[in-house]
């Protein structure tokens, strides 16, 4: 067979095409990875990145945050504490910008403090910016020194506590029905347990609260008045959902750390009440410490404060809210 021999002029003409195939191939190539590259260098991973930040706290921060917020962190410096506020158990992604103001202004301050004060909005002061209680809410509403209820608000299905648990005179002491009978599973549960509670207050009308804040504020003065009782308005004890408890032959000066305050803290929460006002969450709660004063809050919510160790003021923000 004779041997198939191409001409000159279409080797050359082979060889040119194959030269313009790897040439053609290699710029489509790099013009791709360019693109690629241009367009990579416009998200946010990029920039984060740049800024010094590793992919583990970018992935946090677009899950966390929203486009105008990564803005807004592009535009500072690199600094942990967005990681850390975001990365709080608690943390409500509406305050993130209030959290950032209340750190600014007290850099002394642990996280866990910072994102406890702005949930429970005492980064501000007492009083001054105030909402109505939202009642639908029933034994999750929040009354406080931010949230208020009218002067006319009455509980549904108040019923009076017999004396045989209550101080004063027949009559004298009510609480809503939900609140009397968990009062009265709690009741039975430390009888079992060797005690003999006694409520001392219950459900207080906006002028018996007017009364009894008044009384405070008269005898030592606004101060002492405000760490001690809300003023009218502001009182869970309004609610029908709060009870002042001690333990027969106790006062509010002896039950803290009596074996039947002990039981209470470890067992009320099973029975859905809590302690509202604990020892070191004065300023979270805006009052000192009262180891009589339970709420109840029914059983998963006082289970869950009682087990994580935050205030209803927090619970309430982070839950109900
Ligand atoms: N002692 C509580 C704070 C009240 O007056 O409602
Ligand atoms: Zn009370």
């Amino acid at each position: 067979m004779p041997k198939l021999k191409l001409k000159p002029i279409v080797k050359k003409i082979i060889a040119i095409i194959l030269v313009v195939i790897i040439l053609g191939s290699i710029g489509i190539y790099s013009y791709v990875k360019i693109k690629k590259q241009k367009e990579y260098e416009t998200t946010y991973d990029y920039k984060l990145t740049t800024l010094g930040y590793d992919d583990n706290t970018i992935k946090i921060f677009k899950e966390k945050l929203q486009n105008k917020d990564l803005d807004y962190l592009l535009k500072q410096e690199k600094n942990d504490i967005y990681l850390n506020i975001i990365s709080d158990k608690y943390f409500i992604y509406n305050d993130f910008y209030e959290y950032l103001d209340y750190y600014a202004e007290n850099q002394d301050k642990t996280i866990r403090e910072i994102v406890e004060r702005v949930n429970t909005n005492t980064d501000k002061p007492y009083y001054e910016e105030t909402n109505p209680t939202d009642t639908s809410k029933k034994e999750l509403m929040l009354v406080n020194k931010y949230y208020y209820l009218d002067s006319s608000y009455e509980p549904e299905n108040i019923v009076t506590i017999p004396q045989t648990y209550a101080y004063g005179d027949l009559g004298s002491q009510k609480v809503n029905e939900t609140t009397y009978n968990a009062f009265l599973n709690l009741w039975n549960a430390s009888h079992e347990a060797g005690f003999y509670l006694m409520v001392n207050s219950s459900y207080r009308t906006h002028e018996k609260q007017e009364a009894v804040y008044n009384e405070y504020k008269n005898s030592q003065g606004t101060n002492y008045a405000d760490s001690i009782a809300a003023r009218p308005g502001f009182s869970e004890h309004q609610t029908g959902y709060s009870l002042d408890i001690f333990e027969k032959g106790h006062s509010s000066k002896t039950f803290e750390g009596s074996e039947s305050y002990n039981w209470l803290i470890a067992n009320a929460h099973k029975y859905g009440f809590i302690l509202r006002y604990p020892k070191d969450k004065e300023e979270v709660t805006g009052y000192a410490f009262e180891s009589w004063h339970f709420r109840y809050v029914g059983v998963e919510a006082a289970t869950y404060i009682h087990d994580n160790n935050i205030t209803f003021d927090e619970y309430y923000a982070y839950f109900v809210k």
